[in-house]
């Protein structure tokens, strides 16, 4: 089964920027993972992941802390380097890590490390009303970006925890504010984390850049998960919207093939996923 998905992989063109505006135009739900390194980013490519995250969860997954907080732009470069030499057709994008974008200059200097020396095609940054600048200043620079609201984990500390967002009225309407003006600052797509599934459906259909979610329910155009998490490798509380792919499949190749069939055919996430 591996060696016919790596073959796919090698005859269909790969993905980009309007590969995921299309997809969204048709309906076609993305796939997207989180990978560290080469291997994993060959499985997660063979399986037919649209776009791998080298995310800065790796601080949890890979490195063990408690939180996001410690992840360098080094160890970003590193990781995206070793996962950008397994891809063939997914779309690479890489975190830029805490505080590694505080002003529009350094957060510049600091994306253009992850595109030369990490082979990014697309940087990801928590985003809000004090991003607008930081995004405009990107775009300017054609440095494709991915804005990732609602749970922010890089604000773990100044929130008190992994919870839920956009609960209320007000702040609902505050995010979907702020995602048009993301988009229209230039994002190319907006990552959409815990939030009820009626504000990912409302920030989905506001918006006519992608949106990628986790934990914000079935109607966004696409889905993520942490690779350890749906692998059933996570230290501590499994969060309410993973779901354990190796259940039922007895490799890893088989349990990426699954999320990515299901993400595609809409049976993930199911209701016990979702925040209501
Ligand atoms: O760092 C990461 O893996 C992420 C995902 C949770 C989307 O940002």
């Amino acid at each position: 089964m591996y060696t016919q998905l790596e073959q796919r992989g090698m005859t269909e063109p790969p993905v980009n920027v309007s590969t995921l505006r299309k997809m969204k135009d048709k309906g076609e739900k993305i796939a997207c993972l989180t990978a560290y390194d080469a291997s994993y980013g060959l499985l997660v490519d063979a399986a037919g992941t649209d776009v791998v995250l080298v995310g800065d969860s790796l601080g949890m997954v890979i490195q063990g802390h408690d939180t996001t907080v410690p992840v360098t732009v080094s160890d970003i470069i590193y990781h995206s380097k070793s996962v950008r030499r397994g891809l063939r057709r997914a779309f690479l994008m890489a975190d830029m890590p805490f505080m590694s974008y505080t002003n529009p200059r350094q957060a510049l200097d600091n994306a253009v490390l992850l595109m030369q020396e990490g082979g990014a095609m697309m940087i990801k940054l928590e985003g809000g009303a004090g991003q607008f600048e930081i995004v405009e200043h990107l775009a300017r620079h054609d440095i494709p970006v991915c804005a990732h609201i609602g749970l922010k984990p890089q604000s773990v500390h100044k929130i008190g925890g992994f919870k839920v967002q956009g609960r209320e009225p007000g702040k609902a309407k505050e995010m979907i504010e702020n995602s048009k003006r993301l988009q229209d600052a230039g994002a190319d797509i907006v990552l959409l984390e815990c939030v009820p599934n009626e504000l990912g459906t409302a920030v989905t259909n506001a918006l006519d850049v992608p949106v990628i979610g986790i934990g914000a329910g079935p109607d966004v155009d696409g889905q993520i998960l942490v690779l350890y998490d749906m692998l059933d490798i996570t230290r501590g509380k499994t969060p309410k919207f993973v779901k354990n792919f190796m259940r039922g499949n007895d490799a890893p190749i088989d349990a990426l093939a699954a999320f990515v069939k299901a993400v595609k055919d809409g049976s993930y996430p199911e209701p016990e996923h979702c925040f209501s």
